[in-house]
């Protein structure tokens, strides 16, 4: 059964509220697994034992925040060399809109030679419906995506 998991940090919720749409859209589809871990509470073994991964983070300070940084940080040394073309993709909730927390997000997957497997979704603050079915479905891609 395909593995899902989506992994995020957030302050006030409106990643998270990202975060769950996509395990909602991972969930849609039959017999995939999914688990939703915020990050502080995530670790290498979680990363491991997906197929897919989604990776959610509000831009603080024009980065991902902490929290998500903290998790690349301790698994760095468990999971590198052992993630190559796993499939991810990222999602951000910023004040203004901008994609850095994604494009850090990017670098650091590109470390770990995770496969992008879609361009990450940003909201401007709280997550519109329109946004939350972006969500959605990059969840289904992750759902469907091959590993390799
Ligand atoms: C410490 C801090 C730094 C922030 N820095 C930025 C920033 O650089 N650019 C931006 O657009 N928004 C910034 N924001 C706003 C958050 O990205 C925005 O409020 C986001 O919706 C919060 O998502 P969350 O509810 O998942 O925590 C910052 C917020 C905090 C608390």
């Amino acid at each position: 059964m395909a593995k899902v998991l989506v992994v995020y940090h957030s302050h006030t919720g409106n990643t998270e509220e990202m975060a769950k749409a996509v395990r909602q859209g991972a969930k849609s589809v039959a017999g995939v697994e999914t688990s939703l871990k915020k990050a502080t509470e995530a670790n290498a073994d979680d990363l491991l034992g997906c197929d897919a991964v989604g990776f959610g983070s509000p831009t603080c300070f024009g980065y991902m925040a902490g929290g998500l940084k903290d998790f690349f940080d301790r698994i760095y040394g468990n999971a590198r060399g052992k993630v190559n073309e796993k499939p991810y993709t990222a999602f951000s909730s910023a004040g203004r809109g901008g994609k850095e927390a994604i494009e850090s997000i990017d670098k650091i997957c590109a470390t770990f030679k995770l496969k992008q497997l879609a361009e990450g979704v940003v909201a401007t603050g709280k997550p519109t419906p329109e946004v939350l079915a972006q969500c959605q479905e990059l969840g289904k891609k992750l759902a469907t995506a091959e590993s390799s």
